[in-house]
C-alpha cells in the first residue's frame, strides 16, 4: 500500500508515517485544508474527522478550517504562507483546483488562481522508515508578459491540534553561544523567529517544537518543525485567542521581494515537520534517524578523528609550522589533518588576503604541495579551510572587482572582520567561486574543505539589476550548487560548514555537507550545553568537536584534559590544541584517548542517543546500538562536595546483563534501569567519566 491515500469520495489525502498520519482535504472553496496530524489512523477513520473549524466563528472571525498554505484575501486574518502582487496591483490570491499526482511517498497538488496564470503546487514526501513529512512549493508565473511579486512564499504552515495549552522549544544562541534550548508558553500572539543575516545565525536556529506544556524527555506528543534553508529565513506562530497555534515558515525575511519572470518558477525549500510520541528524546531520536536516512550524503561513513590549526596557529601558518603539528597530530592517532586560516594570498591577519587563493609564497614557497605530502606519508588526509563568499577590500581580488560584492547605490558598505560579502547570485562571480575551488582541490587531492563564513549580509544591493531582493535567495541557491558541483566531481570530497562556528547549522546545509563546526567556544563547560541543545534536532555524527588547550581561550577556564577529551568524545572528535605546548603526559594520555574514542565510535556516530540526567549537576548521555551502550558523564561542580548517586541507564534489555569493557564489571541491565550505573568520577570539580558497556552471555553475570 503506498503511504499516500487518496479519498475521492471526500476529497481527502491520508499520509501515513511510521507510527503516524497526516490528513488533509479539499474544501467546497477548492482550499486544501488541514484536517489532522497525530497517530495514525486509516483512510476510512480520516474521513470521519471534522475540519478544524474556529470555535467562535462570527462575523469578525475567519470561519474556515486551517489551511495548508493560507494566502491573503477572503477572511483570513493569520499570518499567510504567501503573499503576492499582480502586475495590475491585486493582491488577493483565489485558488482553484487542478488535479493530484501521487509518485511513491511524494503527493503534488496542484492549484491555480482563478483569474491570473500563477500555478502553485504542494508538495508532500513522506518515507516508509520515519515520521517526517517534507513540505514545499513551487510557484509559477505562466503569464508570457507580465510579472508577479513575491512578497512572502513560505514552504509550509504546519498546524497544531486542538491541546490544552501550547509551549514552544527553540534554539537560540549568540556567536560562542550558539543552540540554547528554550521553552516557554507559546503567547497568544504572533510569534517570529528568524535571520535577516543571509545566513542561518547563531542567534536562532530553523527548529521549532511544539507541546502541550507536559511533555518531557521521556514521555508526550510533540510536534516539531525543521526548514532546511541557509540563508535568511523566517517562522511565524500564530497562537490565537480561541486556541488554535499554527505555524508557517519558509526562506527569506520580512520585507524581502521576489519578481517571478514571465514564465519563471520558483522551489522553495524543504520545511520538514515531525510528530512523535515519547517526548524530546524520541523527537531528536526520530530527527537524528531521518538526518541519517534521507539528508546526509555518507551517513554511514565513520567521520575521522581531525586536528584543526586554528587555535595553536590563528593566521600564523607556515610550511614548517604546520609540517611539525602534523607530526605530532599523527603520533596521536589523528586521521585527517585540516590547515585554517592564514594560507593564501597577504592573509596574516583579518584584514587582507581574503578573495586571493594563492598559497602565501613567503609561508609556503613550494605551493602546499609539499605540506599535503607530508601529510599523507604521515598516514593521514589532508584538508584546507575556505571562506569562498567572502573578500577583504584589501585583496587582489575586490581591486580587480568592487563590483562583485553585495553594495548598494549610494550608501557606504558596512565592513565586519573587516570584509564583505561577495554577490553569489552573479553569474560569473559564481562561477568563479567554483573554479578556485575546484582547481584547489583538484590541484592538492584535497579530502576536506573547512567551508567558513565569517560575516552576515548587510547593504545587500546589486546595482543594475532589476530584481536586487532576489539575491538573498540567489545567494543561497548558487552556495548549494557550487557545493553539489564539487562533490559530484570530487566524490572524495567531505565538507565541514562552519560559519564562525555554528552559524550555518540546518537541514540544507547538511544535505551537502558531512559535519559542522558546532561553535568557536570550545571550552568544555560552555559546550555541554552548546551540544545539548544541538542534538535535539542534529546527530553527534555531525557535531565536530575539539579538544582545546587549558586555560581555554574564549572563557579563560581551566579544566583537565579528560574532562575536554570526555566532553568533545560526544561528537565527531577533533583535536584543535597547540600540540607542540603539550607535555608528554598529556600527549600520552591523548594518545589512549583518541584510540578509546575510536572504540567507541561506531556507537557515538552511528547509534541511538539518549539525553540523561543524574542527581547533582551530572549531565550526561547514552549512545546505544546493538549491544554496546557508551556513557560519557560530565560533573562540573560539586556544590558542598556532595558527589552524584548512580546514574540511571535507558534502552539496556532488564533481562540482559552487561560488562564494563574497561573494569571487568558485570551489571544486570534492571539493575542499570532502576538503581543506576555506579559512577567512577575523579574527585573535585570538572569529573568525567566515559563508560563502555557490551551485552555480557548470560553466564557472565557476577555478584559485584
Ligand atoms: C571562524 C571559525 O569558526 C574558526 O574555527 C576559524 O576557522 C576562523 N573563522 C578562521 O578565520
Amino acid at each position: 500500500m503506498s503511504s499516500v491515500q487518496f479519498d475521492p469520495d471526500h476529497s481527502l489525502w491520508l499520509l501515513q508515517g511510521l507510527t503516524s498520519a497526516y490528513a488533509i482535504r479539499l474544501s467546497e472553496e477548492e482550499t486544501v485544508r488541514h484536517v489532522h496530524w497525530g497517530p495514525t489512523l486509516s483512510l476510512a477513520e480520516a474521513a470521519l474527522l471534522p475540519e478544524r473549524l474556529s470555535p467562535a466563528a462570527s462575523s469578525f472571525e475567519e470561519a474556515a478550517g486551517q489551511e495548508e498554505l493560507p494566502v491573503e484575501g477572503g477572511a483570513r486574518f493569520g499570518p499567510p504562507s504567501m503573499l503576492v502582487r499582480f502586475a495590475d496591483g491585486t493582491r488577493a490570491v483565489q485558488w482553484r483546483y487542478d488535479t493530484h499526482d501521487i509518485n511513491g511517498g511524494h503527493l503534488r497538488i496542484h492549484l491555480h488562481d482563478r483569474h491570473y496564470p500563477l500555478r502553485l503546487t504542494l508538495h508532500y514526501r513522506v518515507h516508509a522508515d520515519s515520521d517526517v513529512i517534507e513540505r514545499w512549493t513551487t510557484v509559477e508565473n505562466r503569464d508570457d508578459s507580465a510579472p508577479v511579486t513575491l512578497l512572502r512564499c513560505d514552504s509550509a504552515a504546519w498546524t497544531a491540534p486542538q491541546l490544552s495549552n501550547y509551549r514552544m522549544s527553540h534554539l537560540v544562541g549568540a556567536w560562542n553561544s550558539e543552540f540554547q534550548l528554550r521553552r516557554s508558553d507559546v503567547p497568544v500572539a504572533e510569534t517570529v523567529f528568524t535571520s535577516r543575516r543571509g545566513m542561518t545565525s547563531h542567534h536562532a536556529n530553523p527548529w521549532l517544537a511544539i507541546d502541550d506544556g507536559t511533555a518531557d524527555e521521556q514521555g508526550g506528543e510533540v510536534w516539531s518543525s525543521a526548514l532546511a534553508w541557509s540563508g535568511s529565513w523566517r517562522v511565524t506562530v500564530h497562537r490565537d485567542p480561541v486556541g488554535r497555534t499554527t505555524w508557517t515558515g519558509g526562506f527569506g525575511h520580512e520585507g524581502l521581494t521576489w519578481s517571478l519572470a514571465p514564465g519563471e518558477t520558483l522551489d522553495t525549500p524543504v520545511f520538514a515537520g515531525l510528530y512523535s510520541t515519547g517526548g524530546f528524546g524520541a523527537a531528536s531520536r526520530a530527527w537524528h534517524e531521518y538526518i541519517r536516512r534521507h539528508v546526509l550524503s555518507h551517513p554511514d561513513e565513520t567521520r575521522p578523528v581531525l586536528y584543526n590549526s586554528w587555535e595553536a596557529t590563528g593566521f600564523d601558518v607556515d610550511e614548517a609550522g604546520q609540517i611539525a603539528l602534523a607530526a605530532r597530530a599523527a603520533s596521536l592517532g589523528i586521521e585527517l589533518f585540516v590547515m585554517d586560516d592564514g594560507w593564501f594570498g597577504a592573509r596574516v591577519s583579518d584584514q587582507a588576503g581574503l578573495g586571493d587563493w594563492t598559497p602565501n609564497p613567503t609561508r609556503f614557497p613550494n605551493g602546499l604541495r609539499p605540506l599535503a605530502a607530508e601529510v599523507r606519508r604521515l598516514g593521514m588526509r589532508f584538508g584546507l579551510w575556505v571562506e569562498p563568499e567572502m573578500v577583504n577590500p584589501d585583496s587582489d581580488l575586490y581591486r580587480a572587482h568592487p563590483d562583485w560584492v553585495l553594495h548598494m547605490a549610494n550608501r557606504s558598505s558596512t565592513e565586519m572582520r573587516n570584509q564583505l560579502v561577495l554577490n553569489l547570485a552573479r553569474p560569473d562571480t559564481a562561477e568563479w567561486t567554483h573554479n578556485w575551488l575546484d582547481r584547489l582541490v583538484r590541484d592538492h587531492d584535497i579530502d576536506f574543505l573547512k567551508w567558513d563564513a565569517n560575516r552576515p549580509h548587510t547593504e545587500a544591493g546589486w546595482p543594475g539589476h532589476g530584481d536586487p531582493d532576489r539575491l538573498w535567495i540567489a545567494h543561497t541557491q548558487a552556495i548549494y550548487r557550487i557545493m553539489d558541483r564539487l562533490r559530484a566531481d570530487h566524490p572524495g570530497l567531505r565538507i565541514e560548514a562552519c560559519a564562525g562556528g555554528g552559524g550555518r547549522v540546518d537541514l540544507g546545509v547538511l544535505a551537502r555537507t558531512d559535519q559542522v563546526w558546532t561553535s568557536d567556544n570550545t571550552d568544555p563547560i560552555d559546550r555541554i550545553a552548546i551540544q545539548e541543545g544541538f542534538s535535539n534536532l542534529y546527530p553527534a555524527q555531525v557535531m565536530s568537536a575539539w579538544v582545546t588547550d587549558s586555560p581555554n581561550v574564549a572563557t579563560a577556564r581551566q579544566t583537565p584534559l579528560r574532562f575536554r577529551f570526555h566532553v568533545a568524545m560526544a561528537g565527531a572528535l577533533g583535536i584543535g590544541g597547540d600540540l607542540t605546548t603539550w607535555t608528554t603526559e598529556e600527549l600520552k594520555e591523548a594518545t589512549e584517548l583518541i584510540a578509546a574514542y575510536k572504540r567507541i565510535r561506531p556507537t557515538v556516530q552511528h547509534g541511538t542517543a539518549y539525553r540523561l540526567r543524574g542527581s547533582g549537576s551530572l549531565s550526561a548521555v547514552q549512545y546505544a546500538s546493538d549491544d554496546e551502550h557508551v556513557v560519557l558523564a560530565w560533573c562540573p561542580s560539586r556544590p558542598y562536595g556532595h558527589g552524584p548517586g548512580p546514574l540511571r541507564l535507558v534502552a539496556v534489555q532488564p533481562d540482559a546483563s552487561y560488562r564494563d569493557r574497561d573494569t571487568g564489571r558485570t551489571y544486570p541491565g534492571s539493575f542499570l534501569l532502576g538503581h543506576g550505573l555506579p559512577l567512577d568520577l575523579p574527585a573535585g570539580d570538572y569529573a568525567s567519566v566515559l563508560v563502555h558497556l557490551e551485552r555480557a552471555p548470560d553466564q557472565h553475570l557476577e555478584q559485584w
